[in-house]
């Protein structure tokens, strides 16, 4: 197995929120820098960025305005040229965040794209006239809910409506017009040369959009829409062309070069991911999928989480590469949405990061969930940030909605619950900064941080440590097959995981709930060894045929 990342243990900065070294209350790169020996101990082998290039902040860096430079926010290329090395030397690597559906409308290409209809950087957008009656040129709706809706901005300025997805203030650009995929193959390579080892990419199946933008179908949702403009992911997400582009970009960078590529996987299923993550195809090493931990998912029943892993391990044994992960910086915080934020914390974080971790895949681990950060719950809708919420509230509120029964129904998936500062101590803005912070602490920080974490053997922190340690150790948890037990079971999870040097069995109580356990008699018979529990001390629940609220074990056979 030669490809490096099949073995990583991948973690996502979120560089605002990690650790502010300057006193602004933004984090910044020489914070990263500080805390790359606690990464390095935790088991960390890759760190992936997301995005650190210049921009406006008007999507926390999704809306780039240059991006072969570094936000100013958070230092420059020289230091990130540093924190490069150092990582480097110390055996990680890092992949960079690459948003190539849109920039931000401060990028010099649209600051010239918007100047005139025959500037030479006009093709690099989507600009469409209006209709006869001067309206939109369809009816699609933009995810963020801004303005009146629509996913297009009317332009004065030469009498054309421009295509955002996102943001009014993040036009996407036109994947069809090759100098602009030109322009961007050398930026590409540009990073390459500059020493990353990879990239994550951003909403990379919407580059293509439904030809001739025709209106969608889909009828307006009397809450969550605005106006006539309807839900339109369908016309802009995997739509028939978008692998032309991924070939070619496989072709003239990722391929050629040699680096590791995840696609942000909106709209890759099980049905369609071979399409894109097929090796032989030649596009993407691997996808992160959003099946289980999604922007929009509050609960993951027992019984739809082994049905999902089943459909991934298929496409594994397949050849295809899938990312495990419950959170990310556009989720709520997982221990908050699928585990117990209150008595069993410590618990059940531990158990669902048992499954990520030994789950077939690359696992991701999102800053701040390997001490069990939680969910915060701001009281006014003021001190939220997030595009998506803002949108949402707003959106919620002009259709009737009571504002607090609004915030009531966006903050439990906000994505600011995530986005809240790294807590590392007990002590002044929970160590994040010595100024301000850009946004809110999660009050819990005096009782969840990493010191307090460090400081116990039965922390958090050290059970991801345990789990890392694992990987390295135990070769089924690379290369083996999944293979489900008890599969109609209400609140265990078991499974084992076979490849020719051994096999590894998982048992896990998914519930807050006690439960006899009584494993079917091909795994009873077997002689084990538990090398993993989240509950030290007991013994192993095979002798004992119960398990505490969120137990879990890890075994391997003699
Ligand atoms: C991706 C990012 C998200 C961003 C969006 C638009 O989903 O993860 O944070 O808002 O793309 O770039």
């Amino acid at each position: 197995m030669s490809e490096w990342w099949k073995k990583a243990v991948v973690y996502e900065i979120y560089c605002k929120s990690f650790c502010d070294s300057d006193g602004d209350g933004i984090g910044d790169l020489r914070g990263v820098m500080s805390k790359l020996p606690i990464l390095k101990d935790l088991g960390v082998n890759c760190i992936w960025f997301a995005p650190i290039y210049t921009s406006p902040q008007v999507d926390n860096g999704y809306d780039v305005a240059d991006y072969q430079d570094i936000e100013p926010d958070y230092g420059n290329l020289e230091i990130f040229k540093e924190l490069l090395d150092k990582a480097h030397s110390m055996g990680i690597r890092v992949i960079m965040d690459m948003v190539l559906n849109h920039s931000s409308d401060q990028h010099r290409w649209f600051q010239e794209s918007r100047k005139s209809k025959d500037n030479p950087y006009r093709n690099y957008y989507i600009w469409k006239a209006p209709k006869e009656d001067g309206s939109e040129p369809n009816n699609w709706g933009n995810y963020f809910k801004e303005g009146n809706g629509s996913m297009w901005e009317y332009d004065e300025l030469t009498g054309e409506y421009y295509l955002h997805q996102y943001s009014v203030k993040m036009p996407d650009l036109n994947w069809e017009y090759e100098p602009l995929r030109k322009e961007i193959y050398k930026m590409l390579n540009w990073w390459i040369d500059f020493g990353i080892d990879g990239f994550r990419l951003d909403v990379i199946p919407r580059l293509k959009k439904t030809p001739g933008f025709p209106d969608s179908p889909n009828a307006p949702d009397p809450l969550k829409d605005k106006g006539r403009f309807v839900n339109a992911r369908d016309m802009c997400t995997d739509v028939p062309g978008i692998h032309d582009f991924l070939q070619e970009l496989n072709a003239e960078v990722f391929g050629k070069r040699g680096c590791f590529t995840v696609g942000e996987g909106a709209g890759i299923n099980p049905q369609n991911a071979l399409m894109y993550i097929a090796p032989e195809r030649k596009e993407l090493d691997s996808v992160y999928h959003f099946e289980l931990c999604s922007r929009t998912r509050y609960s993951l029943p027992v019984d739809y989480y082994r049905n999902t892993q089943k459909n991934w391990a298929a496409i594994m044994e397949q050849g295809g590469w899938v990312v495990q992960h419950l959170s990310n910086h556009d989720s709520a915080r997982q221990v908050s949405c699928y585990g117990d934020d209150g008595e069993y914390r410590t618990r059940s974080a531990k158990t669902l990061a048992t499954l990520t971790h030994t789950m077939p895949g690359i696992p991701f681990i999102y800053q701040g969930e390997e001490i069990g950060m939680t969910n915060v719950y701001y009281d006014s809708i003021e001190d939220y940030d997030c595009c998506y919420t803002l949108g949402d509230y707003d959106t919620l509120v002009t259709n009737g909605m009571d504002p607090a029964e609004a915030l009531r129904t966006v903050a439990p998936r906000s994505r600011d619950n995530a986005r809240t500062p790294y807590q590392w101590t007990a002590g002044e803005n929970a160590g994040f900064t010595t100024g301000k912070p850009w946004i809110k602490l999660n009050p819990r920080y005096t009782e969840i941080n990493l010191e307090a974490d460090l400081a116990s053997e039965d922390s958090i922190f050290a059970y991801y440590r345990k789990l890392t340690d694992m990987r390295k150790e135990n070769p089924a948890i690379v290369e083996g097959d999944l293979q489900f037990y008890l599969e109609q079971h209400p609140q265990l999870l078991v499974y084992t995981r076979t490849c020719e040097k051994q096999t590894l069995l998982v048992v896990a109580n998914y519930s807050g709930e006690k439960v006899n356990v009584s494993l079917p008699c091909v795994l009873s018979n077997g002689n084990w060894k538990r090398i993993l529990s989240n509950t030290e001390g007991r013994p192993a629940a095979f002798g004992r045929g119960e398990m505490a609220p969120w137990e879990v074990e890890v075994y391997t056979m003699i």
